[in-house]
């Protein structure tokens, strides 16, 4: 069941699709005098849910606040990220209600989870104004399908889009493009995509191509299809200000960037430098700036990612122009005081960025309303996204395109994916990884994976390998990294390269499989990473569990996620089967009665296991989705007590709009 609940006028962020009618009484939870609402947490009490947040998949123990946020340190006392996803899911505890809480509102939330004190949860908007949803049902699963029904089904990729992407800021030129996809060939290691980061524009400008570096994008892109292999280029929220630029002419002429008080447009600097924002908000906005990307659709690209749409402001000329100044008063000095060196110099340089002076200091046309930007500062990396992916309904009719963003809000989930932002190399942020996983899919952000290896700082083979053993189950694959690291190409790594290979073999020879669970995830709205807990609610130790994921109907994950580990823990609620997996084709597997064991899982290893009654199909791997037989060559069966186990599939060309038309489901039978 679905209750809404309105309070005082909100602002309309079109996160739901659902009509729910207005109810009376908030059931659960406490008004509190303050505005604020409270639960209390009994100590077995679960909070799982807010999507890209730190911390486990119990959120309990901090404290987080939505507000989309371009945070380049990642970590665990972080309180917020890119994205804004205001779902709870609360697990009472034994004999006690499953309920989920949805926010609908477009600026600030602050919650408190278990942090002031541990029995305690409250939360409040920054404003009055909002919509509250409760959700109810027989179990966390289904509540949460209940709260994917509400605000609509989620974005699906090509099917390409499941093959590997290779990223890194730092591909400069054509020439650098092909050596990846040469090297990548040339060591027999599978791959889908190559991204362009903002190096293939012209001075950062949005649908421009730097003819110097990219001479041909149409015949690179042609080049490389024949390939099996998509150029995936990036695309900033900033509007680079330059008289030559037909983006940022257009947008001027016909008045679509955000303005200023005075009603003349909003500038910050991003990668161009200045910039102007286009107001997303508007639909004809969306519509023109949507529009845009023809530029490269023309050039045969059927995949984009959006970036820096929090917005990032790097700095405003005004801001900019009162430090520089203030740091004049210091000039001839080299002996100042610790409270102005910390203060003045390195806190005025840092807080120049994503300043909040400068987030309320623009407006957009919301539904004719004049609005301050850090009133729905949440909805524009969403609403960018969406401008994209309404788009290219009309750019490229009838075919599915591949779009993902930095940051997002609840109701985006419905145009496209996301990733994880800028994490940094290292066993801590593989963890975070994996724990982020089913929160943002509970979200509806199916379409997700963070950079693999890490963004920032450098990494290592052993963590390139570990990550990439987890990674090869995630819908969107891709190793990404940040200037100036360690080049982290798996072609790198010369003494880990077999494995590194065999594993993204894995991943192709577990693609029908994987997409067939992301498909059924995406139109019977049900999650494809779950944690234990959903699947167990009464089985205090599968709650607690951390680390371990629950994939599709019948597979567990438990991936090795410490330095120089040669197994781990790992809890089974069930019997399982186990499936070491060293390659597609060169496996062991052991029966594992329930509880609690040791699992040995050398370097080159991951660990897959099987719940009675199922099947996981693997094909023949291949180099890219193109080449790839989905026909089964191998079943990795768990059969139960009576010998039963099948695995009920879905293909479609994935290519095509409408899946469930063009779908097809067949059961694959291991029984013996
Ligand atoms: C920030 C993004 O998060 C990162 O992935 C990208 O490489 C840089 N911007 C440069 O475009």
């Amino acid at each position: 069941m679905i209750q809404r609940f309105t309070f005082g006028c909100p602002l309309p962020t079109e996160s739901v699709v659902l009509p729910v009618e207005p109810a009376a009484a908030v059931p659960y939870l406490t008004a509190e005098p303050d505005g604020s609402w409270s639960f209390s947490l009994a100590e077995d009490a679960v909070v799982y849910g807010l999507g890209e947040m730190p911390r486990g998949i119990n959120k309990r123990g901090w404290h987080y606040v939505t507000d989309n946020t371009d945070e380049s340190r990642h970590g665990e006392n972080r309180l917020s990220y890119y994205g804004a996803h205001n779902f709870l899911l609360i697990d009472g505890g034994a004999g006690r209600s499953v309920f989920g809480v949805f926010v609908d509102f477009p600026g600030k939330v602050f919650y408190d989870i278990g942090y002031t004190r541990h029995d305690r949860l409250t939360f409040r908007t920054e404003e009055p104004d909002y919509d509250l949803y409760i959700l109810t049902g027989d179990s966390p699963n289904a509540v949460c399908t209940e709260f994917r029904k509400l605000i609509g089904h989620s974005y699906i990729p090509p099917k390409w889009a499941f093959g590997f992407a290779q990223s890194r800021w730092g591909y400069k030129t054509a020439e650098d493009v092909r050596a990846i996809a040469r090297q990548y060939r040339e060591n027999e290691l599978p791959l889908d995509m190559i991204c362009l980061d903002i190096d293939y524009m012209q001075g950062y400008a949005d649908f421009t191509v730097n003819k110097e570096r990219f001479p041909d994008l149409a015949a690179l892109s042609a080049e490389l299809k024949q390939q099996g292999i998509r150029l995936v280029p990036i695309i900033d929220a900033g509007v680079r200000i330059d008289p030559e630029d037909p983006t940022c002419t257009e947008g001027l002429e016909k008045g679509y960037f955000c303005t200023k008080a005075d009603g003349t447009p909003f500038v910050a600097a991003v990668w161009p430098g200045k910039a102007y924002f286009a107001d997303f908000l508007r639909p004809e906005v969306r519509d023109w700036f949507g529009h845009r990307y023809k530029v490269l659709t023309d050039c045969g690209i059927e995949g984009f990612w959006n970036d820096m749409n929090e917005p990032a402001l790097f700095y405003s000329p005004e801001r900019l122009r009162a430090f520089l100044d203030s740091m004049a008063q210091l000039r001839g000095q080299d002996n100042i005081e610790q409270e102005e060196f910390f203060g003045k110099v390195v806190g005025g340089a840092m807080g120049l960025m994503n300043s909040p002076a400068d987030y309320a200091s623009f407006y957009h046309d919301l539904a004719g309303q004049q609005v301050r930007h850090d009133r729905v500062h949440n909805l524009y990396g969403g609403s960018m996204t969406r401008a994209a992916g309404e788009a290219f309904a009309d750019l490229r009719p009838g075919r599915r395109t591949l779009l993902y963003s930095r940051s997002s809000i609840i109701g985006s989930h419905r145009y496209g994916g996301i990733w994880l932002g800028d994490n940094h190399s290292s066993w801590e942020q593989l963890l975070a990884n994996i724990q982020m996983m089913p929160s943002v899919q509970m979200c509806g952000f199916l379409y997700t994976g963070a950079d693999l290896c890490g963004f920032a700082g450098d990494t290592t083979p052993d963590l390139a390998l570990r990550w990439l053993e987890f990674g090869l189950f995630t819908p969107l694959m891709r190793n990404h990294a940040g200037a100036g690291t360690r080049e982290q190409e798996y072609f790198r790594f010369a003494d880990q390269l077999p494995a590194l290979r065999e594993m993204l073999r894995l991943r192709y020879a577990m693609l029908p499989y994987l997409y067939s669970e992301f498909m059924k995830s995406a139109l019977e709205n049900t999650g494809y990473f779950r944690p234990l807990g959903f699947d167990w609610p009464a089985d205090p130790e599968a709650r607690e569990v951390q680390d371990q994921l629950l994939l599709g109907d019948g597979v567990m994950l438990a991936p090795v996620y410490t330095q120089n580990a040669a197994g781990r823990h790992v809890y089974l609620p069930e019997p399982m089967q186990l499936y070491r997996l060293r390659s597609a084709e060169d496996y062991d597997t052991e029966a594992l009665p329930a509880g609690h064991h040791y699992v040995h899982c050398a370097l080159n290893e991951v660990l897959l296991f099987v719940r009675p009654g199922h099947a996981v199909p693997l094909a023949k791997p291949a180099a890219c989705t193109a080449a790839l037989d989905e026909q089964p060559i191998a079943l990795l069966a768990c059969p139960d007590a009576d010998g039963h186990a099948a695995y009920r599939m879905y293909t479609d060309d994935g290519e095509t709009m409408d899946p469930e038309h063009d779908g097809h489901w067949t059961v694959l039978d291991a029984s013996h």
